[in-house]
């Protein structure tokens, strides 16, 4: 932990609800959570597309991407997903405050790490559960990681070795072996229209 007793925040001279009046939207976080292959990066990336679409602007954190940059240096035991968790949230916390509408995919398998971002975003925060069992997410395995996981390739695979914590509480549940994804993301962009996220 650094030592911050000498370091004093500044406020400045631009807010948030400057920069908000400004694009004609609110910043937020669309908080992806579900199992590897239950369908955040193709969700997210639909609802980018369609809020790009209408003209807004949006940012997309992907955890397979932001691992080879900003967390390459975190793997996944827990401690490393929770630090992982906790730097996207504070990135996230940025994006909000620049009024983007902001989309992270993440597996953040633990509740409790959840709720620490929820406590750091507030009411800027909506949580979206990727409702996929297991058995289709390891039926589709996208990057070949399940097969891995059950030769004990990879350990700590979540669903496999390493547990998954459905959230019990969600803003948005999408059942992503039942609806198609164009569906799920017109629920999600709805949604950011009736909260007045979005004009
Ligand atoms: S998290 O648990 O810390 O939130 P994150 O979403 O960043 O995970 O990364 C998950 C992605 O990393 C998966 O979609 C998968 O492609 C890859 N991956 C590699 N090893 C593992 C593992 N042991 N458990 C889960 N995902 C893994």
């Amino acid at each position: 932990m650094g030592n911050n007793r000498n370091v004093v925040w500044h406020h400045t001279s631009v807010t948030r609800e400057d920069r908000e009046g400004l694009l004609q939207q609110k910043g937020v976080v669309l908080w992806f959570t579900g199992l590897s292959g239950s369908g955040k990066s193709t969700i997210a990336n639909a609802v980018e597309k369609t809020l790009l679409q209408g003209g807004r602007p949006t940012y997309l954190l992907d955890g397979d991407n932001i691992r080879h940059g900003l967390n390459k240096d975190l793997g996944f035991t827990i401690g490393d997903r929770q630090e992982n968790i906790r730097r996207i949230a504070e990135v996230s916390k940025l994006f909000v405050d620049a009024g983007i509408i902001t989309l992270t995919a993440f597996i953040s398998p633990l509740r409790q790490d959840r709720h620490d971002v929820r406590q750091l975003l507030g009411d800027r925060f909506i949580e979206i559960f990727m409702d996929c069992s297991l058995e289709v997410c390891e039926s589709r395995d996208p990057k070949g990681l399940y097969k891995k996981a059950r030769t004990g390739e990879i350990k700590n695979f979540t669903g496999i070795d390493s547990p998954y914590e459905k959230p019990i509480n969600p803003e948005i549940t999408v059942g992503t072996d039942k609806q198609s994804v164009e569906d799920c993301a017109g629920d999600i962009v709805k949604y950011l229209s009736q909260k007045g996220f979005i004009g």
